[in-house]
């Protein structure tokens, strides 16, 4: 036995065949409850077996800092499974490559190429500022008529990204648009299916039909970055990179003109780049959207909580002058309420699994090379010892007793993950959140039609926390009744 004399192996459950013994044993139907369950009789770190696969469950917040930060490159690889490397070309990408050289230059790359065009520059204020105008004008225009607002977010953050990828966005209806958002939802449909194996790939028990529909979906989704692709290459010029695709272009064109390889064997192909673009859509898009929809599903919940954002809102702005993204320190309990609703509903509750790429340990845990680690964030935003009564929705939780500073009140939070491998869109995603959400909530209170059920506050386990589909009828509010 390799193990350190001080270590030990974690609890392990008896070995189970498939994922749904798995879900009865616990009494659950949902993944992460579940995996949050069985601490009750392993404690907060234990370890399964699934068919020829070890994986390591951590549902405590040192465990994770430990896993993602402290020896974040130790727990940096990724597994293989039949989707992931369907839709990133065998890990093409930054989000399902494991750690190596050629990821970290890619990632770096991104990294970049957000700072530049995105996180604090005034163009992607703007570019988010229209699409918060297009949603408003929407809501203006159905007068009171319920709305389903699942399909109007999508398309909003689409064309953010769109606008950051590409430097093009696309009207409603535009037919290539519209072939977009469809290909979208079949991959999130068929990833996020029951069977779960897009996250979990050790449940390779995927139905064919579903996986013909998913290929036929990257298929077309492959076509349109190949011809946007094609485009910006014939269009390229050095002095002029203004977006994503042009900077991984540079990046390849300069590579290759100093014949500079990373290492041995190790280049950037056309592949590299468009599954990277293709990346930073299927990560960014349905995140941010169910994020947005988990926001306002809590607002038909919790109007109180709706009405205090809008008299903040109110006092700092008026009903006139639009938020900017400087307002953000003004509105402390509108930031406050996205960091609940993150906490409350993470939208990725078990991350992306990580693996194990040399002998580690956790705590006193020892972990050999090739464990699938997952880290339950869910378990980690519920957790009684670090949250007073985690199940209630409460903004003011994240505000100092002047209702003023945000700030998180226990380390046991961290819905864009940690260290080496944290999310590369946090930024982005929480100026999007911001945004969005203060230009609806200034103009129109947002209710439930007239004998329509609340909708649900079960998330759906999935590639995300799925929010059920919902509709809500958006009331404009009057000048005279608001004004600073
Ligand atoms: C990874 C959360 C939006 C790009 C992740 C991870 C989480 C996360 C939890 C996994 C971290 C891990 O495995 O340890 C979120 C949330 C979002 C959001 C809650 C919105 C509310 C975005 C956006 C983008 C993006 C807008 C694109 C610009 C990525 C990428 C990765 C990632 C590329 C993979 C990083 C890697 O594997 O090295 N995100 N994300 N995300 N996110 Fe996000």
């Amino acid at each position: 036995d390799k193990a350190d004399p001080g270590h030990r192996a974690p609890p392990c459950l008896p070995s189970l065949p498939v994922l749904g013994s798995l879900l009865q044993l616990a009494g659950h139907s949902e993944l992460h409850t579940c995996f949050t369950g069985l601490q009750a009789r392993y404690g907060c770190l234990y370890a399964l077996r699934l068919g020829s696969e070890y994986l390591v469950v951590v549902n405590n917040h040192l465990h994770a800092r430990e896993v993602l930060f402290k020896k974040g490159k130790e727990f940096a690889g990724r597994p293989h499974s039949v989707t992931s490397d369907l839709m990133s070309r065998g890990g093409k990408d930054i989000a399902f490559a494991s750690y190596s050289p050629l990821w970290r230059f890619l990632r770096k790359l991104v990294h970049t190429a957000l700072s530049m065009f995105g996180e604090g520059s005034v163009a992607l204020q703007k570019i988010i500022c229209r699409e918060a105008e297009g949603l408003c004008e929407v809501l203006a225009a159905t007068q009171g008529a319920p709305l389903a607002m699942a399909p109007e977010l999508t398309r909003a953050v689409t064309n953010v990204v769109c606008s950051l990828c590409f430097n093009s966005s696309y009207r409603r209806g535009d037919p290539e648009f519209e072939a977009m958002l469809q290909y979208s939802q079949g991959i999130v449909d068929t990833v996020g299916k029951e069977s779960l194996v897009d996250i979990f790939p050790w449940l390779q028990y995927f139905p064919n039909k579903d996986l013909a529909w998913l290929r036929q979906c990257v298929k077309a989704r492959d076509e349109l970055l190949q011809k946007k692709f094609t485009e910006h290459k014939e269009a390229f010029c050095s002095d002029s990179v203004s977006d994503l695709m042009d900077a991984l272009l540079r990046a390849k064109l300069n590579m290759e003109n100093n014949n500079s390889r990373l290492e041995p064997g190790l280049e950037l192909t056309d592949d590299h780049l468009l599954m990277t673009v293709g990346d930073i859509f299927g990560a960014g898009v349905e995140t941010t959207t169910t994020a947005l929809k988990w926001a306002i599903i809590y607002m038909l919940h919790y109007p109180e909580v709706q009405r205090k954002i809008q008299e903040e809102l109110d006092q700092q702005l008026g009903l006139e002058r639009r938020p900017q993204l400087s307002d953000r320190q003004r509105l402390p309990y509108l930031e406050a309420t996205i960091s609940e609703v993150l906490r409350i509903r993470p939208v990725a509750p078990l991350l992306i699994p990580h693996v194990a790429l040399v002998d580690s340990s956790i705590g006193d845990y020892v972990i050999p090379k090739g464990t699938h680690v997952i880290v339950n964030i869910w378990a980690i935003h519920h957790d009684q010892d670090e949250w007073d009564k985690p199940e209630e929705f409460n903004p003011g939780r994240f505000l100092d007793e002047k209702g003023q500073r945000i700030y998180s009140p226990t380390p046991s939070y961290m819905p864009f993950g940690s260290g080496i491998r944290t999310c590369l869109g946090e930024v982005l995603a929480k100026m999007e959140l911001f945004l969005l959400l203060s230009w609806i909530l200034q103009r129109f209170t947002l209710e439930l039609p007239a004998h329509h059920p609340l909708p649900s506050l079960a998330g759906k386990f999935g590639i995300v926390l799925q929010a059920t589909g919902f509709e809500v009828k958006a009331v404009p509010r009057e000048p005279e009744r608001a004004g600073p």
